[in-house]
């Protein structure tokens, strides 16, 4: 089975996915983190705006070389916001994706395109979201439970400024799949959110039964 879960930035969906996962025993896959990979190579390399450093990152893309911790900064989502509106870097790191969902007994991956363009046949679609301001907030708490130094109106218009550069890109935008349920967690806490996610699971498999 196949879980997919989408959303625009620190809408929760990381979370819920690791936590639906570990309910079913399936693994995880946190596709941001693959885009963030090739992000943070092309800042380190300072070669942020040359298209073809990154084509190259992606395509040499080793997943075990990036300490997660590393890939957590706000630049680097930045970076990778910007890496994954490339064209061929999508492309290179589809294979990885592909190869990672036909686990058995079942996979969680989350992202912004894996109902609609990874995995469009995933028995599951869930569509996170929660208001840019209620994201903000999460991802202050977050930094700054990082030890890193905030300025909440920059994390605010940093949020804003990627959602409008993923939704807009001309290839896999980050939309909702017409067959994705909707949760909005603006006013839900980390277990009703993921509680109300695993709901949604079961709804679709007993209508699956039932079919
Ligand atoms: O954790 P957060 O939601 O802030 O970001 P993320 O999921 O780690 O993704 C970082 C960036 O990678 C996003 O802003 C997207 O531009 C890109 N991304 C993407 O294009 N497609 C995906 N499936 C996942 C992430």
């Amino acid at each position: 089975m196949i879980i997919a879960i989408d959303g625009p930035a620190a809408s929760g969906k990381g979370t819920i996915a690791k936590r639906v996962a570990a309910h079913y025993g399936f693994k995880h896959l946190d596709s941001g983190l693959l885009y963030r990979g090739v992000g943070f190579a092309v800042l380190s390399a300072g070669k942020l705006n040359d298209p073809a450093a990154a084509v190259a990152a992606a395509q040499g893309y080793d997943p075990g070389r990036f300490a997660e911790d590393d890939l957590k900064s706000d630049a680097v989502a930045q970076a990778a916001s910007i890496v994954a509106a490339i064209p061929q870097v999508r492309e290179a790191l589809i294979a990885l994706q592909h190869d990672f969902a036909r686990w058995k007994p079942g996979v969680v991956i989350d992202g912004r395109d894996i109902g609609t363009v990874i995995a469009p046949q995933a028995e599951v679609k869930i569509f996170v979201t929660a208001t840019p301001e209620e994201r903000a907030r999460r991802r202050i708490l977050e930094l700054r439970g990082r030890g890193e130094s905030v300025d909440d109106a920059g994390v605010l218009a940093d949020i804003k400024a990627r959602d409008a550069r993923d939704s807009s890109r001309a290839v896999a935008p980050l939309r909702q799949a017409e067959d994705a349920v909707l949760l909005d967690t603006t006013h839900l806490d980390i277990p009703s959110a993921v509680r109300a996610a695993i709901d949604i699971v079961e709804a679709v498999r007993a209508g699956r039964r039932s079919a």
